[in-house]
């Protein structure tokens, strides 16, 4: 998704703060980026570059009249949902007439007709997007008050925006206005003011954060700031900076992905320290705010990608360990069902990034429905995290790789205590209960096991990599692994791959396999540990391409990748390293550019 960021007024050259933003958020995918600044005499200048930020660092530095002391700039990174990757439709948008510069991150579903009626009065258009319509419309709507105009363009646009508008009219002034997309205000000590759709890039900035809301209309003028919302003049929470530094290093990894997978053992300490003893196996209830409530009979969890892999384990635990009702829904679609709101059903929203356009989408509809709602999530005081009654944060840490890792294990995590801690308030026995927690805290140093011995996996990456189309095949508690092993090969290798159920390959898919086709099978010594072997031998029988991970050797398969033993319900933390580190291995022998995947963007801020 885009990422739109303002700067007004100047501790330092504006060209540098923004410059040092976009290359911050550089790993959150975009595909084309720009600054545009001003200084306070009115001169401004703009630059502009397709691919990378590293692209529009050169350009600024060969092109920015060094001269000037440019005290006022506004910056974006563009992930094209409009108009293609090209330097006409990246920002800042102007209108025909030069009056109006914005920059904008979200979608506005009636720009199309908007578009239209401009036409119809002579407005010219350079590009594709929806966004140069907004600066069409300000320019046609304009009243001569700055603010005045915003608020009727506000009231004509529909979909979803975070905008930051400049009116040449009204020099040192800016407006900033939000409904759907994220965007926080910030400011220090020194009368300087910010603007981001991530607040992460504004860490060692800014000292002050306000969250705008849905409507709000931020208007800097005289270095002041004023809040409106439906023309009140209104004030929001003022909240302290205080969170990770961005100034994320690789430390000595070849990639983001392979530092953020190493990380989990120590973040899955650090989940369980304050929330379990171990020692006595008690469970802290404080750290499970909201789920004390057991008038729950029914839990709906939602989420997208591969938050919602880690949620179908969930599915697989309420009859195994948590005595509850529970389905797992895909945001995008659950949107659009028939949803039973009761007091009896808790609905869980999933996210890593606490932004993602679907899960909001259907997490606003529940709460205008007064459903009680939970939020799981990473980032601190993101959108879902605010708008959810109760939650958890999954402390993973600030997850700066596009594709994620180290979150689904901690999300996997927070699975697992979450289960035990509702079910030991039902009907889970105690033995099982100590089973489960011991096992856990014995599972970081698996996870080493697996590390330390990555070169097995990196040898079968090598093998596989000539292939183009894979299986992941899964049976019972395997299934989120199969299904994000199989997400995350996609994501970076941009091969093909399918998760199935190894048990319906005979229904069907059996017909695709061939000996180009090799499939992976997460078979670790658990309850169907046989009936793994005998899908292996289905595949085998017609002599293909079988790779298995396990704790036990299978001399049926081709590779066999070793993971160490737990029990049946903590498997998926052992074989989801693998799957993450034969992805990372593939795509790094085929050269990929692991850290800047393709088309993808870190959270998914429009639907
Ligand atoms: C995963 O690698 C992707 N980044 C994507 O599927 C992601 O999980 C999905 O967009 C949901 O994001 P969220 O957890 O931030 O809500």
């Amino acid at each position: 998704m885009c990422w739109i960021f303002g700067y007004i007024w100047t501790k330092d050259s504006a060209d540098k703060i923004l410059l040092h933003w976009l290359e911050r958020l550089e790993y959150r995918g975009y595909d084309s980026a720009w600054i545009f600044v001003w200084d306070n005499n009115g001169n401004s200048q703009l630059v502009k570059s397709v691919w990378k930020v590293g692209n529009l660092v050169t350009k600024v530095q060969k092109t920015l009249d060094q001269t000037k002391n440019w005290t006022f700039g506004i910056a974006h990174t563009r992930w094209a949902t409009h108009g293609w990757i090209s330097e006409e439709n990246t920002h800042p948008h102007h209108d025909m007439n030069n009056n109006f510069v914005l920059v904008h991150n979200g979608i506005i579903e009636n720009y199309f007709m908007i578009k239209k009626e401009l036409e119809a009065k002579w407005y010219k258009f350079y590009g594709e997007t929806d966004s140069e319509v907004i600066a069409n419309l300000l320019d046609d709507l304009r009243t001569g008050d700055f603010a005045e105009t915003v608020d009727l363009v506000v009231n004509k646009i529909r979909g979803a925006y975070a905008l930051l508008i400049l009116s040449k009219r009204n020099p040192g002034e800016m407006i900033a206005v939000k409904l759907w997309s994220p965007l926080v205000f910030a400011y220090d000590n020194h009368d300087n003011f910010y603007f981001s759709s991530d607040k992460q890039a504004l860490s060692g900035y800014a000292d002050k954060l306000i969250y705008l809301d849905d409507w709000d209309i931020l208007h800097i003028k005289d270095k002041n700031y004023q809040i409106k919302a439906n023309w009140i003049k209104i004030s929001r929470k003022i909240e302290d900076m205080d969170i990770d530094s961005l100034e994320a290093s690789k430390w000595d990894y070849k990639h983001f992905m392979l530092k953020e997978i190493s990380e989990q053992p120590a973040i899955i300490k650090r989940i369980c320290k304050w929330r379990v003893n171990f020692v006595d196996k008690t469970m802290n209830a404080e750290a499970f705010h909201g789920m004390q409530d057991e008038h729950f009979k029914k839990i709906v969890f939602v989420g997208c990608g591969t938050s919602y892999n880690a949620w179908v384990l969930w599915t697989y635990f309420m009859e195994d360990l948590a005595w509850l009702e529970s389905v797992a829904f895909i945001a995008s679609e659950y949107e659009y069902q028939h949803i039973n709101v009761d007091d009896e059903t808790l609905f869980v929203f999933i996210s890593q990034s606490g932004e993602t356009a679907d899960s909001i989408s259907v997490l606003k509809l529940l709460k205008s429905r007064w459903a009680h709602t939970f939020g799981v999530v990473n980032v601190v005081w993101s959108t879902i995290s605010r708008l959810t009654d109760y939650g958890l944060f999954t402390r993973a840490g600030a997850e700066i790789w596009v594709a994620s890792t180290k979150a689904f294990t901690a999300q996997i995590t927070c699975i697992v205590l979450l289960a035990l801690f509702l079910g030991q308030k039902r009907w889970l026995s105690k033995a099982k209960y100590d089973k489960v927690l011991s096992e856990l805290e014995k599972i970081p140093e698996l996870i080493d096991e697996i590390l330390d011995t990555s070169e097995q996996i990196q040898e079968v990456a090598k093998k596989l990599i000539q292939y183009k189309d894979f299986f992941f095949l899964w049976r019972h508690f395997q299934v989120p692994i199969a299904r994000e092993s199989s997400l995350k090969f996609k994501e970076i290798t941009y091969l093909h791959s399918e998760f199935y159920p190894s048990g319906e390959l005979k229904h069907g898919p059996l017909a695709l396999v061939d000996a180009n086709y090799p499939t992976i099978l997460f078979a670790p010594n658990d309850l169907l540990f046989e009936k793994n072997i005998s899908s292996i031998q289905e595949i085998k029988a017609r002599d293909w391409i079988v790779v298995t991970v396990s704790d036990k050797d299978i001399a049926q398969s081709d590779y066999n990748i070793k993971v160490w033993t737990t029990i049946d319900e903590l498997y998926p933390f052992v074989t989801a390293v693998v799957g993450q580190l034969l992805s990372y291995y593939a795509a790094d022998g085929l050269g990929r550019e692991i850290d800047k995947p393709r088309n993808l963007a870190k959270s998914v801020t429009v639907k």
